[in-house]
């Protein structure tokens, strides 16, 4: 499988025209619908991929319950002009030889690597393995994973990786959830309550903006707003990071990034906003 797509890639490349690339695990929401616009606005082939990629997921996590809906999202990449779909197996990606990965460190440590060892070492080596199989000329990502996005634009120029890395605006429910494939896991009042972590980031953006607060006292609000919600069974950060090395800061600075991890019944969601008022 990875192989004739690196040979259907290789055909297109060599008559001129240009991928986007849009990897994936599926359960397709609009925010990858935004990615997949993207990407045909911007290249001849768009290519998806779907693979729930293993390595990513630590034994104690949701792998087996990822939610999947091949059918689903086969209708959603017609519907969106998607030219090709990539589905491999898990043995065609790891087969029993498999034993190299790729590690971006520092980064991959801070904010959700703290919580979920091994995870961004996961990613960068999926989605190195599938820019190499895909060879893009352009691969796209939404902004709510942006520890991810910093992580995999780090590898793409630390490897000299000759893809473009475009990261996309975070999709949003009507009362500000970011779209999420695991959103999928909360009941309907788990799902009432998770608005709040939007509406934190709001009131934190505020904070930071009027210019009265520290980085202290704002991520003290942020978890004491979070905690006012007893469907959070967890708040695993709060607070104001730096947007280059995941840092939490001691002083704010002209950009800044908010960002909040929470666990809710079986999910755990993470948001985050930028803040640039440079
Ligand atoms: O963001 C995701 O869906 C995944 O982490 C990715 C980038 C497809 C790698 O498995």
């Amino acid at each position: 499988m990875p192989k004739i797509m690196q040979e259907t890639s290789k055909r297109h490349i060599h008559k001129g025209r240009s991928i986007g690339f849009v990897p994936t695990m599926g359960a397709l929401h609009k925010g990858h619908l935004s990615l997949f616009k993207r990407a045909r606005d911007e290249n001849d082939i768009v290519v998806a991929s779907i693979f729930v990629n293993p390595t990513q997921f630590a034994p104690n996590e949701d792998l087996n319950k990822y939610p999947r809906d091949i059918e689903g999202d086969m209708e959603k990449l017609k519907s969106h002009a998607v030219d090709i779909l990539f589905f491999p197996e898990a043995k065609s990606i790891y087969p029993a030889t498999f034993l190299t990965f790729v590690s971006v460190e520092k980064l991959s440590d801070k904010l959700c690597g703290a919580f979920r060892h091994g995870h961004f070492k996961g990613v960068a080596t999926i989605v190195n393995k599938l820019l190499n199989i895909v060879k893009p000329h352009r691969v796209y990502f939404g902004q709510k994973d942006y520890q991810q996005c910093l992580i995999v634009q780090r590898m793409i120029e630390d490897l000299n990786i000759d893809t473009d890395m475009i990261v996309c605006p975070t999709i949003r429910e009507g009362d500000g959830l970011a779209m999420s494939s695991r959103n999928a896991y909360l009941t309907t009042n788990e799902r009432q309550a998770s608005a709040l972590i939007y509406k934190t980031l709001m009131a934190a953006s505020d904070w930071v903006k009027t210019g009265n607060e520290t980085t202290r006292t704002i991520k003290h609000k942020m978890i004491e707003m979070l905690k006012q919600e007893p469907f959070f069974s967890e708040i695993q950060y709060a607070g104001a990071y730096d947007t280059e090395n995941l840092e939490e800061l001691a002083e704010l600075k002209k950009k800044i990034l908010l960002a909040i991890a929470v666990k809710i019944g079986g999910a755990r969601l993470i948001d985050n906003v930028i803040i640039d008022t440079g």
